[in-house]
């Protein structure tokens, strides 16, 4: 059987940029901080996100089906931690001028890119649910991700 903490330990080895997943259902908006997004398929254009089941994110994407992943620039790390933050969670979107593109999930502002999905698939998958969504709009800027490895936001660009 694998130790907990070992397997943390090893997943922290997987370095990643960190988006902000965003839905929108029966008249509330929600998000949260993500790192686990993938791309899957050009033709059709699909990506993935896992949801943790027991977060606010989560039963908004379930009851909706539509989800924006925001890819977060270098400047958005406090973005990040208050979208993972659970003090003020109702109040993430405070002060913050969004928009929508197609499905009217919310769109974060100034982000290195977004993607506007619609749920096609939601695997289960232990506690957390995989939902493949397909692309039906993208927009991106020119600016320089935010990246996490080991439990940490890291900037490599001084490092060999
Ligand atoms: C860098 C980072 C990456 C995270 N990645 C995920 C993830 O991939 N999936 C997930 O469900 N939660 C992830 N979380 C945790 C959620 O952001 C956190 O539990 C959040 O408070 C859930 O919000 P909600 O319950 O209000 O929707 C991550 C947190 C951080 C700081």
């Amino acid at each position: 059987m694998l130790d907990q903490e070992v397997f943390k330990t090893v997943l922290g080895r997987w370095a990643s940029g960190v988006t902000i997943v965003t839905s929108r259902a029966e008249g509330k908006i929600h998000g949260m901080t993500v790192s686990a997004f993938s791309s899957v398929s050009l033709e059709p254009p699909l990506v993935l996100v896992c949801a943790d089941k027991s977060s606010i994110t989560n039963e908004l994407i379930e009851k909706s089906g539509i989800y924006a992943v925001h890819i977060l620039s270098k400047e958005q790390q406090d973005l990040s931690n208050k979208f993972a933050s659970k003090k003020d969670e109702h109040r993430r979107f405070e002060g913050i001028n969004c928009s929508t593109m197609v499905t009217g999930a919310p769109v974060l502002p100034d982000c290195l890119a977004v993607l506007d999905c619609t749920v096609v698939a939601a695997h289960d998958a232990g506690d957390h649910i995989v939902y493949v969504g397909r692309v039906e709009d993208a927009t991106n800027l020119d600016v320089t991700p935010l990246l996490y490895y080991q439990g940490a936001y890291r900037d490599f660009s001084s490092e060999e």
